[in-house]
C-alpha cells in the first residue's frame, strides 16, 4: 500500500500542453503571456478586478503590508491560529504582530474581540496600521464585521485567503475582501504552481504598485533606474503556464475536497470525543483539510495518539496549526486572548485531504481513526 499523504499536488488534463506551449514560444522567463493570462483567469475566479503573479504567497503579505504602509515600529494584528508566514510578513516590515485569538465558532480570527480591542486600542491612541485576518483552512472570516471594525478606526485590512481559494464568503468568493488579498500557490494547496502566489484587489492602482515593488521597483527608463526599493517576486511564464491548467479544475478540486470532508463526516462523527471543524453559517469553505478535534478523555485517545496511529499505517495527518503565540519566535509577542486556539492546537489534528484521494484511501484512514477508539 502506498503512503497516504496529506494533501499532495493534483495535476489537471492541461499542465503539460501549457507549459509545453510555454516553451516552444520561448517565453520562459521573467515574465510573459501566461502571467498576464494567469492574472486576468485568477481575478475572474476571486470576483476582482485585478491580480499580480508572485513568487509565494509570502511574497504576496509582504507586499500587501508595503501598500498598506506599514512602517518600523508600527503594529499589525494578525490570526494567531495560522501558519507562521502571515505573521512573519509584518516583521519584514519591521512592524510588531500582535495575535488575536480564534472564534471556537469559526476557528478564524474573533470579529467581536477586533471590535472591542480596536475600541480599546483607540482610546490609547495605539491602533495598528494593518489587520491581517486569515482564511483559516478554507474557511473565510467573518469579513462584514472585521471590514466595520477596521473602517471605524482607519486599520487597514488585509484578507490572507492562501487556503480558501474557491472558498466564500455571503456569496463573495474568498479573495475578494480587504484592501487586498493575498493567495498561495504552495504545493500543498488546493491548486498550485509548485511554488507561487498572488496578491489580488479591486484597486488597480494597488495591483500595478505591487508588480513594480515585485521587479525590483525598476522605473519606466531604457537603463536601470530606481528610486524605490524593490524586489524579486514575480511569478515565471512557466510556473503561470501551470497555474492556468490547475485554476481551470478549481471548481472540480473543491467539491472533491468538500467531498472528502463529507466522507469523514459520515464515518467518524458518531464516535464519541470527535468533532469536526464547523462550517460558518455564513459561507462555504474549500474544505482545504478537513480538521477534527479528539477529546482524549470522551474519545479514549489523544490526538498525537491517533496521529501516531495512522504515520505507524504510512498515513500521514499533521495537529493544526501551532498559535503564533506559543512559537518560540514569538513568545514576546502581545496576544489578546488565545485559549481558544490553545485548546485548537491541543486537540485538533488534520486529516489527509487532497482532491485526488480515492474512495479506498479514505476508508483507510477512517477505520484506523475508529480503531483508536476501540483501543
Ligand atoms: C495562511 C497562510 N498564509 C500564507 C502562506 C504562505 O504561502 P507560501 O507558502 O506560498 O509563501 C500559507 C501557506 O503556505 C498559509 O497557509
Amino acid at each position: 500500500m502506498s503512503r497516504i499523504y496529506l494533501s499532495p499536488p493534483h495535476l489537471g488534463g492541461r499542465e503539460r500542453e501549457l507549459l509545453a506551449e510555454a516553451l516552444e514560444s520561448n517565453w520562459i522567463a521573467p515574465l510573459g503571456p501566461h502571467v498576464d493570462a494567469f492574472e486576468a483567469e485568477l481575478a475572474a475566479a476571486c470576483g476582482v478586478g485585478h491580480a499580480a503573479a508572485l513568487s509565494s504567497g509570502t511574497a504576496a503579505l509582504h507586499l500587501a503590508l508595503l501598500l498598506a504602509g506599514v512602517e518600523p515600529g508600527d503594529e499589525v494584528w494578525c490570526s494567531d491560529l495560522t501558519f507562521v508566514a502571515s505573521a512573519n510578513a509584518a516583521v519584514y516590515c519591521g512592524a510588531r504582530p500582535v495575535f488575536v485569538d480564534a472564534d471556537p465558532t469559526t476557528w478564524t480570527i474573533d470579529p467581536a474581540l477586533v471590535a472591542e480591542e480596536l475600541g480599546r486600542a483607540a482610546r490609547a491612541g495605539r491602533l495598528p496600521r494593518a489587520l491581517i485576518a486569515v482564511d483559516l483552512y478554507g474557511q473565510c472570516c467573518d469579513y462584514e464585521r472585521l471590514a466595520a471594525a477596521c473602517a471605524e478606526h482607519g486599520v487597514a485590512l488585509i484578507e490572507d485567503a492562501a487556503e480558501a481559494l474557491g472558498a466564500s464568503y455571503r456569496g463573495r468568493p474568498a479573495g475578494s475582501f480587504g484592501a487586498c488579498a493575498v493567495l498561495s500557490f504552495n504545493g500543498n494547496k488546493v491548486i498550485t504552481t509548485s511554488g507561487g502566489g498572488a496578491l489580488v484587489s479591486d484597486d488597480p492602482e494597488l495591483a500595478a504598485r505591487a508588480r513594480f515593488l515585485a521587479s525590483q521597483a525598476r522605473e519606466p527608463a531604457p537603463h536601470y533606474e530606481h528610486a524605490a526599493l524593490g524586489y524579486n517576486y514575480r511569478l515565471s511564464n512557466l510556473l503561470a503556464a501551470v497555474g492556468r491548467g490547475q485554476l481551470a479544475t478549481l471548481g472540480e478540486r473543491v467539491a472533491a475536497r468538500r467531498r472528502n470532508f463529507a466522507f469523514y463526516r459520515e464515518r467518524l462523527g458518531d464516535l464519541p470525543g470527535i468533532a469536526f471543524m464547523p462550517e460558518a453559517g455564513y459561507g462555504e469553505g474549500n474544505r482545504w483539510l478537513t480538521c477534527l478535534l479528539v477529546d482524549p478523555e470522551a474519545f479514549g485517545a489523544d490526538r498525537e495518539a491517533v496521529r501516531r496511529a495512522l504515520e505507524a499505517e504510512d498515513v500521514e495527518a499533521r495537529p493544526v496549526w501551532k498559535p503564533m503565540h506559543l512559537q518560540p519566535l514569538y513568545s514576546g509577542s502581545r496576544t489578546l486572548g488565545g485559549a481558544v486556539s490553545e485548546r485548537l492546537f491541543a486537540l485538533g489534528l488534520c486529516l489527509p485531504s487532497g482532491s485526488s484521494l480515492t474512495e479506498g484511501e479514505l476508508d483507510r484512514v477512517a477505520r484506523i481513526v475508529r480503531r483508536c477508539h476501540a483501543g
